[in-house]
């Protein structure tokens, strides 16, 4: 990738240069407005953490398309994978021709997976998909409908995932009626909402009989929901729950796994063993595959051909998932997740010592957020002050993303393949764009 010097980028940062305005009138006439992009450019080359775009500015990306970038941007070995695979054969439909590399991706993923059970795993093509086949596993093998999900879940677009979702817009609103049999229960959550074991499953109990619940499904650490870790107690206590009730759990690990967290596994860090865990975004560096992993018990209840798809596990994308974990395993970036989330912990109280803007820092490994609140009493949410540091910071250069009900969690999905002085920069404009939101 070619560099251009950062002062000729700098006059451009946070804006589409001519080449990129050219483009994005196209994109006007023919793509549906819905599909809008957080960057006001179009994209030439990527590489690691930094993009560059069609008029020759580079950008650190702190969102790795959406959590999808562990390895980061077109990592040599996974380009490497993806053409290699594609030029013996790129499709046939795993249910008429099977191929090796997904069985060596399921291979590999079982031995991430936490506890002893003996493990199965079935791919899909999105995170979507994955949750969707959790659940129709769940109902499978319990023969019940009733699906338990969480306030600030996200889950995905498709009917069943939407309403599994929990905001209202832009993902719910004038797309029901939904599907039935789904029960929303609160999230513990320490920051908001600390509520005990006991309360929690009193209000489950108001709602939905056990008896009757196929799945709960649930984010170990809520993704889109703001990043929010649930209290400590509460993930081993739902597992205990399940067993009791013949509930299958479901982990959506979409977000939090492939290493992120600093463990393989979030669900690993809070000492459970979840029946299923759906896996998405970095398994294939961005390329569409998705899998549910769990306990084989449960999966081999399902019968022949009753999960699937044309596309799913798709060859190239199995390849490019070995390659992900070659790159996890050989740079060590399970530990160095646990190293970034040391380092932005550390950035992110000092800011809050310093911005009354930051109510709360929080996260698990290099799964790191910060909320920001108008006042740290009432802790309304200043979800406008977080669109214009989000702004400031592309003016510096930064791509960062929002997450939250509210949309004023500042969260980092950066590459775990960053280099320490990108972090450095990268902190460094996210402190400038809240000096300058701080200071009116
Ligand atoms: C936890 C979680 N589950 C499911 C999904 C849906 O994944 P996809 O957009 O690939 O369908 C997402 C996407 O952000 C997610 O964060």
């Amino acid at each position: 990738m070619q560099q251009s010097t950062a002062e000729a980028g700098k006059a451009e940062w946070g804006q589409a240069g001519p080449q990129s305005q050219e483009l994005l009138k196209r994109k006007e006439r023919v793509v549906a407005p819905a599909c809008t992009s957080l960057a006001p450019f179009m994209i030439a080359e990527s590489r690691g953490t930094v993009v560059r775009d069609v008029d020759g500015n580079e950008y650190l990306d702190f969102t790795g398309g959406w959590g999808c970038l562990i390895v980061g941007h077109t990592h040599p070995r996974v380009v490497e994978a993806i053409r290699s695979q594609s030029e013996k054969y790129v499709h046939t439909d795993f249910s008429v021709i099977p191929y090796e590399p997904y069985v060596a991706l399921a291979e590999r993923l079982v031995r991430y997976a936490p506890g002893e059970r003996p493990k199965r795993v079935a791919f899909f093509n999105s995170g979507a998909e994955a949750v969707e086949n959790a659940v129709k596993i769940a109902r499978f093998h319990t023969k019940r409908r009733a699906v338990v999900v969480f306030e600030g879940a996200f889950h995905g677009r498709t009917l069943l995932t939407m309403t599994m979702t929990h905001k209202a817009s832009p993902y719910k609103a004038h797309f029901g009626p939904f599907a039935p049999d789904v029960y929303r229960v609160p999230f513990p959550n320490p920051y908001r909402n600390p509520m005990s074991f006991s309360r929690w499953e009193a209000h489950l109990k108001s709602l939905v009989d056990p008896e009757e619940v196929a799945a709960v499904v649930v984010e170990p650490i809520q993704g889109e929901g703001g990043f929010v870790v649930p209290t400590r107690e509460f993930l081993p206590k739902l597992r205990e729950f399940c067993t009791e009730h013949g509930i299958v759990l479901v982990a959506d690990e979409v977000q939090t796994g492939v290493g992120r967290t600093g463990t393989f596994f979030a669900s690993e860090q809070f000492g459970i063993e979840p029946d299923l865990i759906c896996m998405g975004k970095s398994l294939a560096s961005g390329l569409p595959l998705s899998g549910v992993l769990g306990a084989a018990e449960v999966v081999d209840s399902v019968p022949d051909s009753a999960i699937g798809g044309t596309y799913v596990g798709n060859p190239v994308a199995c390849a490019a998932g070995l390659a992900v974990l070659d790159v996890l395993e050989g740079e060590k970036l399970l530990e160095r997740a646990r190293e970034l989330g040391e380092k932005l912990e550390a950035r992110f109280r000092e800011f809050q010592q310093k911005f009354v803007l930051i109510g709360d820092v929080r996260g698990l490994g290099a799964m790191r957020a910060l909320e920001l609140v108008k006042d740290r009493e009432t802790k309304e949410p200043a979800s406008e002050e977080t669109a214009r540091i989000i702004e400031g910071a592309l003016r510096r250069g930064v791509i960062l993303a929002k997450a939250g009900l509210y949309g004023n969690v500042l969260r980092m999905l950066l590459p775990l393949v960053i280099a320490d002085e990108e972090l450095e920069r990268g902190l460094n404009a996210l402190r400038e764009a809240l000096e300058e939101v701080s200071s009116g």
